[in-house]
C-alpha cells in the first residue's frame, strides 16, 4: 500500500474531527489520534477523561477500539494532534497499544516528521515474550 501526502493528510484531518469531540474537563487537552490500516480503512477516536483522573482514556484507545470493533487490525499509520492540529507523541501505554495492533513497516507521523514504529518504541513486549516463560513454572508458595 502506497502512503502518500494525501494519506497523511487524510489522517491529520480524521484526528482533527475526532478532537474536536475530546472529553477533557479536567486537562482542557484535548486529542484525536486516527489509524489507516492494512486493509485500507481508516479509523479514530477522542480522549476521554473522567473524575477518577487515572481512568482517563487516550485518543488512540477509542481509535484502537474502532478499528477492533470493525475486525480490522495491521496498523500502518498513525497520527494524533492536538487542541492546536499538531502532531502529539503516543504516550507509553499508547505505545504499548499500538505495537500489539503494528508492525515493523507501521509509520507515526510524530513531531519531528514521519518515523518507523520501531525507532518510536524499540524492544517493545509483546506476546512473544510471554512464550519465554512457561506460566506453569510459576508458583505462588
Ligand atoms: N492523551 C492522549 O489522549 N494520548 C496520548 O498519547 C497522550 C495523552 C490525553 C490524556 C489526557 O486526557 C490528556 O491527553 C492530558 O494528558
Amino acid at each position: 500500500m502506497e502512503i502518500n501526502k494525501n494519506t497523511w493528510e487524510h489522517l491529520h484531518g480524521l484526528a482533527v474531527e475526532a478532537m474536536r469531540h475530546a472529553y477533557v474537563p479536567y486537562s482542557g487537552y484535548p486529542v484525536g489520534a486516527a489509524i489507516l490500516t492494512a486493509d485500507g480503512n481508516y479509523f479514530s477516536g477522542c480522549n476521554v477523561e473522567n473524575s477518577g483522573y487515572g481512568v482517563a482514556l487516550c485518543a488512540e484507545c477509542g481509535a484502537v477500539s474502532d478499528m477492533i470493533k470493525a475486525g480490522s487490525t495491521d496498523i500502518v499509520a498513525f497520527a494524533a494532534v492536538n487542541g492546536n492540529e499538531e502532531p502529539v507523541v503516543p504516550c507509553g501505554r499508547c505505545r504499548q497499544l499500538i505495537s500489539e495492533h503494528g508492525s515493523e513497516r507501521t509509520l507515526l507521523a510524530m513531531p519531528v516528521g514521519i518515523l518507523p514504529f520501531p525507532e518510536v518504541m524499540p524492544f517493545a513486549f509483546g506476546k512473544e515474550d510471554l512464550t519465554e516463560v512457561p506460566t506453569s513454572t510459576y508458583h505462588e508458595d
